[in-house]
């Protein structure tokens, strides 16, 4: 396995470019299992959990190419099953259950499991595809989804979701009827899918709102789209700006994907200016400590919490960081702490208590945001900080230790 070797306390400056979002690229290349041809998706970034949706198309019988542009072919779909063992990497994998019971009737697709930041069950998912007329059945740990063809329904979920509302979206394509989704997920990602699906021939209104209409038709054609820019990517390189005390200018951006988090950063005290792709982000010398909730989109992303943390760990006073979406999303507390972070956790809310410096020690990285907060965390803290594990990290951040170095940071990644 890999690690990362920071050596903390250089401001950085530079520019930065931001690559394709993964978390509208994984449903994208699921929406292409509802059209037979070739789909041509651009600027796909080039990461671990990338890698592992094709191998589960492929093995579905949907080749890909990823060379400058993404190519699934999906004519030749034999058996519509995603197995445990890609599925236990990739919860995302989830995503090819609704364009599968939709195009082909039936889909065995493995329970995701639990995962580092919560239970994440799928109940939301399967209850609306019940909704649409599917029978669902669990069996050693698979769910065994068939429906001769899905038919249009009004689904009202407990909670937002982001994936329930992409498989239900994906589902309700190809179902005999009008489905309407109430408390969908607004994020950008959901809006990007929704672009690409009418793009291929869908009839979907209302995407980005709380209430999203779908009005079914017999078929889909395979088209092309550009994946946008990852938000949680950019969000990550403006928190190591203000966390190193430098200035960094990010291009290929969407700003308008990243209010919430932009206006946080600058109450806590940076300057950030936005213009057409980019964002040009600098420190203003002391962090101010600020309160954070996260919250689905537009709200502070859930994404950004275990980031924005380890800025708060320098604050000039005391940060309460509450997370309202995962219930166990505070794995990256124990380690920011052996970085000399001060944070206590009160249920839900971290209480962080801004101290004067970080100091490098070896961590371990949980999951994949939390070990963007130990990457930030190392890049702020006095002396050398080794960070374990980051397969975590590779699923989520295309050549971060590149990004950095040619910011100015001292950071290798080397064999363990
Ligand atoms: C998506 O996960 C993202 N992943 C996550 O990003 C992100 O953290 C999350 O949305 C929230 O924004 C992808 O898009 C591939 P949810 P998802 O369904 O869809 C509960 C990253 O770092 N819930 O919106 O799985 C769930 O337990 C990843 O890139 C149910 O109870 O999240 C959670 O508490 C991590 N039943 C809440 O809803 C369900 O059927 C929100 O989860 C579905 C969800």
């Amino acid at each position: 396995m890999d690690k990362l070797v920071i050596e903390g306390g250089v401001p950085l400056h530079g520019e930065v470019k931001i690559s394709g979002a993964k978390n509208a690229a994984l449903p994208l290349m699921a929406s292409a299992l509802l059209a037979q041809g070739s789909h041509r998706f651009h600027n796909v970034p080039r990461l671990r959990d990338i890698r592992t949706m094709q191998i589960l198309l492929k093995n579905m019988g949907a080749a890909s190419e990823h060379d400058k542009v993404m190519e699934i072919d999906a004519s030749r779909i034999g058996s519509p099953e995603a197995p445990y063992d890609l599925v236990k990497t990739m919860r995302a994998s989830v995503l090819v259950l609704g364009p599968l019971v939709a195009k082909y009737g039936h889909a065995r697709v493995s329970l995701p499991g639990g995962c580092a930041i919560g239970a994440r069950p799928i109940n939301l998912h399967l209850k609306g595809l019940e909704q649409m007329g599917a029978d669902i059945a669990l069996d050693h740990g698979y769910v065994i989804a068939r429906a001769r063809r899905l038919r249009g329904a009004r689904i009202t979920f407990d909670q937002v979701t982001v994936t329930g509302t992409e498989n239900l979206m994906m589902a309700a394509c190809l179902a005999d009827g009008t489905t309407t989704l109430k408390n969908a997920a607004r994020e950008p990602e959901v809006c990007a899918l929704a672009d690409y699906l009418c793009a291929m021939g869908a009839r979907i209104e209302g995407a980005g709102t709380p209430t999203v209409t779908v009005t079914g038709v017999d078929e889909l054609r395979p088209s092309s789209c550009t994946v946008i820019p990852d938000r949680i990517e950019a969000g990550t390189y403006l928190a190591a700006a203000g966390i190193t005390g430098g200035s960094l200018r990010l291009t290929g951006c969407r700003p308008d994907h990243l209010e919430a988090v932009i206006q946080k950063l600058i109450e806590a005290g940076m300057s950030i200016r936005a213009e057409g792709d980019v964002i040009e982000a600098a420190a203003n010398g002391r962090i101010n400590s600020v309160n954070v909730k996260t919250q689905p989109f537009p709200a502070f992303p859930t994404d950004m919490q275990a980031q924005f943390m380890a800025l708060m760990t320098l604050g000039s006073g005391v940060s309460l960081i509450s997370e309202k979406i995962f219930e166990n999303r505070f794995m990256h507390v124990l380690e920011l702490r052996r970085l000399g972070a001060d944070i206590d956790l009160d249920g839900r809310t971290a209480v962080v208590r801004g101290v004067k410096h970080l100091s490098g020690a070896p961590v371990m990285a949980t999951d994949l945001r939390a070990s963007a907060s130990l990457v930030l965390g190392g890049l702020a803290a006095k002396g050398v900080t080794e960070v374990t594990r980051i397969y975590h990290l590779d699923r989520g951040y295309e050549c971060i230790e590149k990004k950095l170095s040619a910011v100015g940071a001292r950071i290798a990644r080397v064999k363990e």
